[in-house]
């Protein structure tokens, strides 16, 4: 008989199990969960799931993005004001990102890609084409190619397999003469180890840029990400921790960068909000270099769609809050399963204040664990745990890096890169609890410890 997987992935069968001398097995630890767990046939071998909740209720409580009546009236209002003034929203979300991330200088953008494509060609002013930038080669494209519309090369930086954010070790053994910028990315709302980024990067006269697409909400020793280097970006894309649907946002330490990025893809904000706009910081200065081209802008547009930013400042309303609770589930669950061999979460330093986007991440070290991740991800999700294998765009592979005509300088290319490797090989995306729900945090742990009684009798490849 097949048991299917949650996942709707390969079943894994009773007999496999049964193969393996997976029969229930008896011999407690008497009075211990764990022992409790030993106890209980696993449900990929005919017993009961582990997670009980009914499957409406879990599905509320992983539901996202998290709109609502509050998000709907909003968007209704701005509809109905049918107004040009519509994309005061727009400005009103800028101000309100700058108080909510400290920086000096924002835009808002049609979404991450485009406030990373405006950021290359602030980058213009004093980088020219031939310049290499290194990126981590473990992100999304959008982070790397449009670097290709400004003459830049990427060099590919491998991440620290603890942590799965840029290795400062790898990146001083693959910086070129011709690097002259360092992007690190916060993967999965961990903040990169910035203080050493920033010591690398002052060492070898780098510019630091900073993708925070990943961590609304995340600092390191009190200071918010996206204010570690000269530049950043956010993307507000549906999944994120603050979702737009769509959606971007640069954000500037410097004024020129700033104007520079701006004029890049927006027309108007180079003089539009300055006579009589309460958001005249936002726009350019009457001293502005760039200021002349209002109205034309430098050729792209690249502007917010007016009702993300009404759903993105109805979010922000929520975000510390709805942070909090997702942290607050996922401590109590990974303090608990990380006790069990082999599990790991990214080492997150006592001086970092970490978010999560998309899952949480988990390790499995299947030598520890004495079972492949394949076997423990069906054993799971036979429980009922949402969880899949990760497995993250390493860039390096793709083919448009290895084609010199898209490049000014052809990239070179690694073969391997053993930190992506690595994450790839033991990533466990566990679904992340977006509501309170102890109840839920109780059966997964259940779940992780009842499978790891039984890990002597999985499948080890
Ligand atoms: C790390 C990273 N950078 C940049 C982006 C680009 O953002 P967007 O999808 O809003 O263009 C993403 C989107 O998923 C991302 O994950």
């Amino acid at each position: 008989m097949k048991t299917q997987s949650k996942r709707g992935g390969p079943a894994f069968t009773r007999r496999d199990f049964l193969k393996t001398g997976g029969a229930i097995v008896g011999g407690m630890a008497a009075g211990t969960s764990r022992g409790q767990a030993k106890g209980e046939a696993l449900a990929v071998a005919g017993g009961s799931p582990a997670v009980t909740l009914p499957a409406k209720e879990r599905a509320a409580i992983f539901k996202w993005p998290p709109y609502g009546d509050a998000e709907k009236r909003a968007l209704v209002e701005a509809i109905e004001s049918n107004s040009t003034d519509i994309y005061d929203f727009n400005a009103r979300l800028e101000e309100k990102w700058k108080a909510f991330n400290g920086v000096p200088f924002c835009k808002s953008h049609m979404n991450g890609t485009s406030a990373l494509t405006s950021m290359y060609f602030a980058l213009t002013r004093e980088l020219p084409p031939g310049t290499e930038i290194m990126v981590p080669s473990y992100t999304f494209f959008g982070a790397i190619l449009p670097m290709r519309f400004f003459g830049f090369v990427p060099v590919f930086v491998d991440i620290d397999p603890r942590t799965a954010t840029l290795s400062v070790e790898h990146a001083r053994k693959a910086i070129t003469p011709k690097c002259r910028a360092i992007m690190a990315m916060h993967s999965w709302g961990l903040p990169c180890e910035m203080d050493k980024i920033n010591d690398f990067a002052k060492e070898r006269g780098l510019i630091v840029l900073e993708d925070c697409a990943h961590a609304h909400g995340a600092s390191m020793q009190g200071k918010p990400v996206g204010n570690w280097g000269r530049m950043g970006i956010y993307s507000f894309q549906a999944t994120k921790p603050l979702p737009g649907i769509e959606g971007g946002m640069g954000v500037y330490q410097d004024r020129e960068d700033f104007e520079r990025a701006a004029a890049f893809g927006h027309y108007e904000v180079c003089g539009k909000y300055i006579a009589g706009s309460p958001y005249a910081a936002n726009a350019l200065s009457s001293e502005s270099a760039y200021r002349k081209y209002q109205g034309t802008g430098l050729g792209m547009k690249l502007r917010m769609h007016p009702l993300a930013a009404v759903l993105l400042l109805s979010q922000m309303e929520k975000l510390g809050a709805q942070n909090a609770t997702i942290n607050g589930q996922v401590r109590r669950l990974n303090d608990r399963i990380c006790q069990l061999p082999g599990l790991s979460e990214p080492v997150c330093r006592k001086d970092q204040e970490r978010v999560y986007y998309n899952s949480n991440l988990i390790f499995l070290d299947e030598a520890k664990a004495g079972a492949s991740r394949a076997a423990v991800i069906r054993a799971l999700a036979a429980e009922g745990v949402s969880v899949g294998a990760g497995n993250y765009p390493e860039n390096h592979k793709f083919a448009v890096y290895s084609e010199p005509e898209w490049w000014h300088h052809a990239p070179d290319v690694p073969k391997v890169l053993p930190g992506c490797e690595e994450v790839n090989a033991r990533a466990m995306n566990v679904a992340l609890f977006r509501k309170d729900c102890p109840e839920l945090v109780e059966q997964y742990a259940r779940a992780f410890e009842k499978v790891w009684a039984h890990r002597d009798a999985l499948p080890k490849s």
